[in-house]
């Protein structure tokens, strides 16, 4: 495992998330819903500032980000992930936090020579899932139509 690369991958994964939820907030009303996704935001930029830092300690620098929303999940995922012409908010969510869920016990496996940084990614990675269930549920409660 190249755990530079990994790190750096891990650093536009989580910037993803956060380009993702900041685009969405921009058109939610429901006030409880835009707490949530501001909190969302903010956690997923600890989780930017934590591989940040990893690259600073290691002598490297971030990633230049490119391109967007788009740019971004072609550079984790290639072109062929269509993720962002969902029209539901909720689903979309869903499967992003599922992709990083999946990277996260991926990286972990990898990382096991790195107890401190597997510690932080098991950390983050619940955090992941807690995003993943609460657009489940959010999902499940719309009315159907
Ligand atoms: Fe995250
Ligand atoms: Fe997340």
């Amino acid at each position: 495992m190249d755990l530079i690369l990994r790190i750096k991958e891990f650093y536009i994964l989580e910037a993803l998330q956060v380009k993702l939820y900041q685009s969405q907030l921009e058109s939610l009303e429901d006030n409880t819903v835009r707490h949530a996704y501001e909190r969302m935001v903010e956690l997923e930029q600890h989780h930017i500032d934590y591989h940040e830092s990893l690259l600073i300690k290691y002598g490297e620098k971030p990633p230049v980000i490119t391109g967007g929303l788009s740019g971004l999940v072609g550079m984790l995922w290639g072109e062929g992930l269509d993720l962002l012409n969902e029209n539901n908010r909720y689903l979309t969510g869903i499967k992003v936090e599922q992709k990083a869920m999946e990277m996260h016990q991926a990286f972990i496996l990898e990382a096991w020579k790195y107890p401190d940084i597997c510690k932080r990614l098991w950390h983050n990675m619940t955090d992941e899932e807690f995003h993943m269930l609460w657009f489940k549920d959010k999902l499940e409660k719309l009315p159907h139509n």
